[in-house]
Order: structure tokens, then C-alpha cells, then sequence
């Protein structure tokens, strides 16, 4: 058992104020909310009236999304018929690429029709020497990827014949290297920004999440996936070029019949929603202006604000910034996303191992993984709040994913468990807690011993509470943030009013969403509820369909390739 009480070489007074001082830093009060939610809005409306702003409001000339009549009966109010590949959907086999942070994946992805599909993948790694060489080598790798795909995972025997558009088809079948033959269809999910011009181009903008490949930014992504391809003599053709955000959107559109935000909180952060094209106003006299309707704009806002005049920035987001491989860019990203909470906590973590004149934690000791850049994974935070969380009496129901892995619940979202609220606590006061909360801050403890390669005669009952707190202060704060970018759109597309007292027409809002915050870490969900309620009223929140849009990367460029091979690009 760990010694409870030990203070070791600090006062209860100046740590008390050292916990308190960092804990009002990472507070967001509601009228704080509220500002920054309307900062989105102007910079929302900023982004689709003019060229090269950070929140960069792309436009996907994706102009529509499914409805789930791919019978042909309804068109929901709001949508338009234009793309309605969906209507002639039967059985259509495509090849998705996705390029996204942690992960590359390939997919083969049958579209069945009515809200169904199937899909094979396989997982490839990114080394960092790819991230970060030549671009054409990173292309390469990909083109190298799609090969071993095809190669090592042959569609079952039964599939149909060799044509792209024929029932049952499957990639494999097509790929025939004879010149009169179809080339496979690919549609390329690849999550960067990316200022597209058409649904099969766009120009690299900037590299975000760790990548910084030479010789890309300014070119265009489906040329230099196609010029790898064909430098390896592989007949397959890419033909669409979709975000993952817009990936989300319409995958989750297609399996819930219709949806009005894709948004990720993963590895990095990012929405795209349906827009009316008339407020597009910087696509000037152009003919996709011209012919009107709805387009789906993919809006960068983990760019948000990279001045960070509205952000509530502290020194430990000022340090990450400064070290990171893409200083004064993606702001709102570094205050959300998977890639940089850890690091936000090991910073924080460091400061009270520095403390002064007493350390705060662990005997003043750190370990060589937490004196590493990016040594603590936000997955380790997740793990610590679980801990937290397994033993607690009333377990929080409103962050379950329910309908099979589909839909994220809002049940109980109007009575957020204490720890949502109040997860501010820094326990100074250990031995006062109940036997059962001491149990759950030795499991703590044992984890954090564990994951942070410390020696355990350092670490004490106490230190772990104060991890503890430690991630649930930053993670409270991500998901804060996360609703106040959802209840931007939300008021653009005039589904709510900020400040409340709107009562939406529609019965469900629906959300796609996808990533490992939003699908794993405990409360993530809840809490980014509790902000959107805050922001726009319980009327809102409680309509609000929050699904996973579990294979959206692949599903959502199979439908955009679907859509590509319509327009017979
Ligand atoms: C990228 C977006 C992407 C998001 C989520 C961000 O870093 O800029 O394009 O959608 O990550 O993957």
C-alpha cells in the first residue's frame, strides 16, 4: 500500500496554490463558451466569403448527401436530388484509400443499398522517416500498399464479373493490366486540408498531425497518388478525393438517413457540413454558385483561431506549440486532439515534478519517458479516467455508445455525473476519502507507475489523484472546446439559436462522428454534450443524434467515388 498523507518536501499551502492557479487556467466559464462559439460563426462566415483565411471553409463539390431513399421516395427538406447515386445504388464495389494520421488503410467497399455495405481493410503503418521525406516516396508507399491490398486479400471466388458498375463486382476482378480493361475505381480519403476544385482535385494546403513530406504542399493529391500508380504499371484509377470529416458525413448520411455534420476527434480534429451554396460567397460566378442548392464544406477548423486571441491559451499549450513541428498553426487542434493531450498533460505533469521550492509530485522525480517529447500518450489519460470511472457507484450512462456501435446515446445528458462537472477536484486531502475512492486511486496509482516507468516508492496515493485530476482538467477543457465547434454549426445551419430558446422543426439533428476520443475516452461525449447544452439550450441537445461513423474514411470515399464515376470523371 502507498504511503497516503506524504507532502513529501512540499507545504500543503504553496502546492494547494500551485493546483489552483493551474486549475482557474484551464476553467472555461460559460460566457467564455459563449465567445468563442461566436468567434467560430465570424470566422465560419470569414472562410466562405474569401480565400486563404485559416478556418479555410472548403468547398467539396460534394453536393448532396444520402437520405437513405435510395428507393427514390423522399427527399428530405434541405437536400437536394442532384447527387442521387444513391437512387442507383445496387451492389457497387470500390477501392478507398485512407490516409489520416496513425494509421493507412486500404478498403474494398461494397455499397449494398438501403443503409448497407460491406467492407475489408487492411491497416499499413507510416514510418516517420515517410511523414517527413520526400513526398513522392510517401506516394510510392501508398501505391505499394494498394498492391499488397490486392494482392494479399483476393475478393472471395463468387464475386462478378470484371466491371466496376456491375453487381457484385469486386476491385480484384478489375484489376486486369490488358489497356481495354477498366481501371479499379479509388476514391482517396486523405484528412490534411486540401483546396479542392472539383471532386477529383485539390491542392496539398498545408500538412497538419505530425506529417511534413516534402514536395507536396501546392500540389495536387490525386495527381500525385495517380503518378505513383502509374509508375508501378497498377491499373487503378483515383477518382474522387474526399476529407475524412466529409467521409463521416456521408457514411453516417447513408447508413441514418441523413446528417448534417461529420466531424472527427481523433488523432486531430475537423467538421464538414452541409452548406447552402449561396453563402458560399467565394465561389463568386462560378457555375457550381450558379446551379445553387447545398454543398458539403469541409471547414479546417482545427485551425480555429491561430492567433489565439480567443483561446483560452496557458504556458503549457504556449510550450507544446513552440515545439511542435508546425508552431502558430492548427491552434484549436493542439487544445483538442488525441495527438496532443498527452502532451499537454505531461507539460503540466513536468511543471509539478519542478515545482518550486517543493516539488508537487513524485519525490521531484521523473522518468526518461516523461522527460520525451510526446513520452505520454493520451490513450494513458483515458486508461487513468477509466480506472476512475470502473469503480464508481453510479456508473455515467450518458457516453455508452448504444445501438450496436451506431449511435452515441444523449440519455441523462440533462443530469451530467458530478465528475463531468466538477472533475476539478485535486484531492489534496487523500486520507479523507472513502475506502472505495481510495481503491480506485491505488489502481491509479499502479497505472501510472506502470505507463509512466516510474519507480512506485515515488509515487504516493496523492500523486494519483492529482494525475487524475491532471487529465480530467485537460480533457474536461477539449470537450468544452469540441461543443463549441458543434454548436457553431449548429447555429449556421439553423438548427439553433446561440444562448437557447430555439425549438428546432426537425425531430432528430444527426451528427457523424468518428475518432478515438469520441469513441473511447470516458466522458468525452457527455461532456462535449454538456458544452452544447450550455451553448444552445437542452431543447437542441436533446435532439441531437450523435452516431459513430465507424467506417466513414472508406465509406465515404467509396460514395464519392460512386458519385465520380457517375459525373464520369
Ligand atoms: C486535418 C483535417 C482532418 C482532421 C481529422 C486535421 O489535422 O487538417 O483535414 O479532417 O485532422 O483527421
Amino acid at each position: 500500500m502507498a504511503p497516503i498523507s506524504a507532502l513529501i518536501g512540499s507545504t500543503e499551502d504553496s502546492a494547494r496554490q500551485i493546483l489552483d492557479a493551474i486549475e482557474s487556467q484551464f476553467q472555461l466559464s460559460d460566457d467564455a463558451l459563449v465567445r468563442i462559439t461566436d468567434q467560430f460563426l465570424k470566422d465560419f462566415r470569414l472562410g466562405l466569403s474569401e480565400y486563404n483565411h485559416p478556418m479555410a471553409m472548403i468547398p467539396t463539390f460534394v453536393t448532396g448527401v444520402p437520405n437513405g431513399s435510395e428507393t427514390g421516395i423522399k427527399v428530405p427538406a434541405g437536400y437536394i436530388a442532384s447527387i442521387m447515386f444513391f437512387a442507383l445504388l445496387a451492389l457497387r464495389t470500390f477501392l478507398a484509400l485512407d490516409l489520416g494520421g496513425t494509421n493507412l488503410r486500404v478498403c474494398e467497399v461494397q455499397l449494398k443499398g438501403n443503409h448497407q455495405f460491406t467492407l475489408r481493410q487492411q491497416k499499413y503503418r507510416v514510418s516517420e522517416a515517410l511523414k517527413t521525406g520526400e513526398a513522392t516516396a510517401l506516394f510510392d508507399y501508398l501505391a505499394d500498399s494498394v498492391d499488397a491490398f490486392l494482392t494479399e486479400f483476393p475478393s472471395s471466388p463468387n464475386s462478378a464479373p470484371p466491371d466496376p458498375f456491375a453487381t457484385g463486382s469486386s476491385a480484384l476482378d478489375l484489376l486486369d493490366t490488358s489497356d481495354s480493361s477498366p481501371a479499379v475505381p479509388l476514391g482517396l480519403t486523405f484528412s490534411f486540408p486540401v483546396e479542392q476544385t472539383a471532386l477529383n482535385r485539390g491542392k496539398v494546403l498545408t500538412w497538419t498531425k505530425g506529417f511534413s513530406a516534402k514536395n507536396a504542399i501546392g500540389h495536387d493529391v490525386v495527381q500525385l497518388l495517380q503518378d505513383a500508380f502509374d509508375r508501378k504499371h497498377l491499373h487503378v484509377r483515383c477518382v474522387a478525393l474526399v476529407n475524412d470529416t466529409v467521409g463521416a458525413l456521408l457514411s453516417r448520411a447513408y447508413t441514418a438517413g441523413g446528417c448534417i455534420l461529420g466531424s472527427i476527434f481523433g488523432t486531430g480534429t475537423n467538421g464538414a457540413y452541409v452548406e447552402k451554396v449561396e453563402n458560399i460567397t467565394k465561389l463568386g460566378d462560378s457555375p457550381a454558385r450558379k446551379h445553387g442548392g447545398d454543398m458539403v464544406v469541409n471547414t479546417e477548423w482545427g485551425a480555429f483561431n491561430n492567433t489565439r486571441t480567443t483561446l483560452p491559451t496557458t504556458p503549457y499549450d504556449n510550450k507544446l506549440d513552440r515545439e511542435s513541428i508546425n508552431p502558430r498553426l492548427q491552434a484549436f487542434e493542439k487544445f483538442i486532439s488525441g495527438m496532443y493531450l498527452g502532451e499537454i498533460t505531461r507539460n503540466i505533469i513536468l511543471s509539478l515534478i519542478d515545482a518550486a521550492p517543493y516539488p508537487i509530485l513524485f519525490n521531484g522525480r521523473a522518468s526518461a519517458l516523461l522527460n520525451k517529447h510526446y513520452g505520454l500518450d493520451t490513450a494513458v489519460m483515458s486508461e487513468i479516467e477509466q480506472a476512475w470511472e470502473n469503480g464508481r457507484d453510479q456508473p455515467s450512462s450518458n457516453d455508452k455508445l448504444v445501438n450496436g456501435s451506431h449511435a452515441i446515446s444523449n440519455a441523462s445528458a440533462a443530469h451530467p455525473h458530478p465528475s463531468l462537472s466538477t472533475p476539478t477536484r485535486h484531492f489534496t486531502e487523500v486520507d479523507k476519502l472513502s475506502p472505495e475512492d481510495r481503491s480506485r486511486l491505488e489502481r491509479i496509482r499502479n497505472i501510472v507507475i506502470q505507463r509512466f516507468a516510474l519507480d512506485a516508492a515515488d509515487v504516493t496515493l496523492r500523486d494519483a489523484a492529482i494525475v487524475h485530476w491532471t487529465s480530467c482538467l485537460v480533457a474536461n477543457r477539449a470537450a468544452k472546446l469540441s461543443g463549441c465547434a458543434i454548436a457553431a454549426v449548429l447555429v449556421q445551419t439553423e438548427k439553433a439559436k446561440l444562448g437557447g430558446g430555439f425549438v428546432p422543426k426537425d425531430e432528430k439533428i444527426t451528427i457523424g462522428v468518428d475518432g478515438s476520443l469520441i469513441e473511447h475516452y470516458p466522458n468525452f461525449n457527455a461532456r462535449l454534450r454538456a458544452s452544447v447544452r450550455t451553448l444552445v439550450g437542452e431543447e437542441v441537445e436533446a435532439r441531437l443524434n450523435i452516431g459513430l461513423a465507424k467506417d466513414g474514411s472508406g465509406v465515404g470515399a467509396a460514395l464519392c467515388a460512386l458519385q465520380a464515376t457517375k459525373q464520369g470523371l
